[in-house]
């Protein structure tokens, strides 16, 4: 049988309640597939300043570089809110990303037709909405120098970022993205700020270079603001979107929304070699932590993720999606999901029912 090593990262908040739903559904489709896991569980974000005084410990890092896939929950708290810059559970995060190079972060939005009820938006605006939110996850604002705190020329204090891209993180994000378009609806929109930012003018000037490539591409561009708008305006126009770091953690969260719950959006990392990091979209949720009111299917759904593409387990990941839709059908709804009619349930029987659902589905190979 093949055997996977998986690092599990449960993080802050609500992070724990998620991954052990989501580790138990790993372990189960395997199971149907012939597939073992050996699973790591490592600290990250306050979780592990609180253990070792530092967000993303070196031996976090090297044991999910040693692995073959890195699934994530959540960080992040109240309590580290006010820690220096380098002491932020957000910082760990960061850091990960990097020392994973994973630039690439596909984050698919689909109206589910189980959930169209759960969308902010009228049934006939968000029903059949499928895009997919490729966001470029190592550069720009996020990381780039000069950056910190100082002062002006009347002596006040400053914060300071830049938004900064080079040639080589457009091409190789600009590839990503319309290799997806190409797997998807062969449309691509580009959203950037154009308008007013150099980063933004070479960004769209790259993607146009790159375009070349995809002559079977429909490639358009659009400002971010107008973005934002077209989103809820009308979200079927989207296809795949590819877009700056900061762009693209605003739209997702905006897009999943229409979509129902941040609570159901699940994402992929991926760089050019090494393993994949899977984490949902949401973060530690500490408004509901500990409460087993957390939706855990963003963190299932990520790990599905994590078996399609991390390790290439296509079938597998088929088994959860499916399990996700089946425990849908049969009315079960966290809070966050919740419309008249359905069965209000909790994480932990969330993830039972999803467990049912896996033991009895079999998708269509
Ligand atoms: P959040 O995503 O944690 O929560 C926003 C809202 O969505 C809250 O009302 C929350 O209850 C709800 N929500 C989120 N996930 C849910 C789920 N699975 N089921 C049901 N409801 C859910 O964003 P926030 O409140 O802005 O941030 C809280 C903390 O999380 C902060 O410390 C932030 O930095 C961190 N954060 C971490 C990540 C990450 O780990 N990738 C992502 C975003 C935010
Ligand atoms: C996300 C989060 C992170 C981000 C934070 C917590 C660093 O919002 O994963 O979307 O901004 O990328
Ligand atoms: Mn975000």
């Amino acid at each position: 049988a093949k055997r996977y090593t998986i690092t599990l990262l449960p993080g802050d908040g609500i992070g724990p309640e998620v991954i052990s739903v989501a580790k138990t559904a790993l372990e189960l489709a395997g199971s149907f597939e012939g597939i073992g896991f050996g699973f790591t569980e490592m600290p990250v974000g306050g979780a592990a300043l609180d253990l070792t005084g530092v967000p993303l410990p070196e031996e976090t890092l090297s044991v999910c570089k040693q692995s073959d896939a890195v699934l994530l929950a959540a960080i992040g708290g109240y309590k580290w809110d006010k820690n220096e810059k380098h002491l932020k559970p957000e910082t760990g995060l960061l850091q990960l990303r990097e020392g994973l190079k994973v630039f690439a972060n596909l984050r698919p939005a689909s109206v589910l037709p189980q959930l169209v009820d759960a969308s902010t938006l009228k049934k006939e605006v968000a029903e059949g909405v499928d895009l997919m939110v490729v966001r470029e996850l190592t550069g720009g604002i996020y990381f780039g120098k000069p950056r910190g705190f100082g002062t002006n020329e009347n002596g006040e204090e400053i914060g300071f970022n830049t938004e900064v891209y080079a040639t080589y993180e457009i091409d190789r994000i600009a590839r990503i993205a319309f290799e997806t378009a190409r797997k998807r609806r062969g449309k691509l929109c580009s959203v950037d700020k154009a308008n007013v930012l150099e980063a933004s003018m070479l960004w769209r000037k790259r993607i146009e270079a790159i375009a070349l490539e995809y002559p079977d591409i429909e490639l358009s561009h659009m400002y971010v603001d107008n973005a934002a708008m077209q989103l809820v305006r009308n979200p079927k126009q989207f296809d795949t979107i590819v877009t700056n770091n900061i762009f693209g953690d605003i739209l997702s969260d905006e897009a999943s929304m229409i979509t129902g719950s941040i609570g159901m959006l699940a994402s992929a990392s991926l760089g050019e070699s090494g393993p994949g990091l899977f984490e949902p979209i949401h973060g530690s949720a500490p408004d509901i932590a500990g409460q087993d009111k957390a939706n855990p299917l963003a963190t299932v759904l990520s790990a599905a993720m994590l078996l399609k593409y991390g390790l290439g387990e296509v079938k597998a990941a088929q088994r959860i999606e499916t399990a996700v839709l089946d425990t849908l059908n049969k009315g079960f709804r966290t809070g966050d999901i919740f419309s008249d009619g359905n069965k209000l349930v909790g994480c932990k029987q969330m993830g039972e029912e999803v467990l049912k659902s896996l033991d009895c589905k079999v998708p269509a190979a």
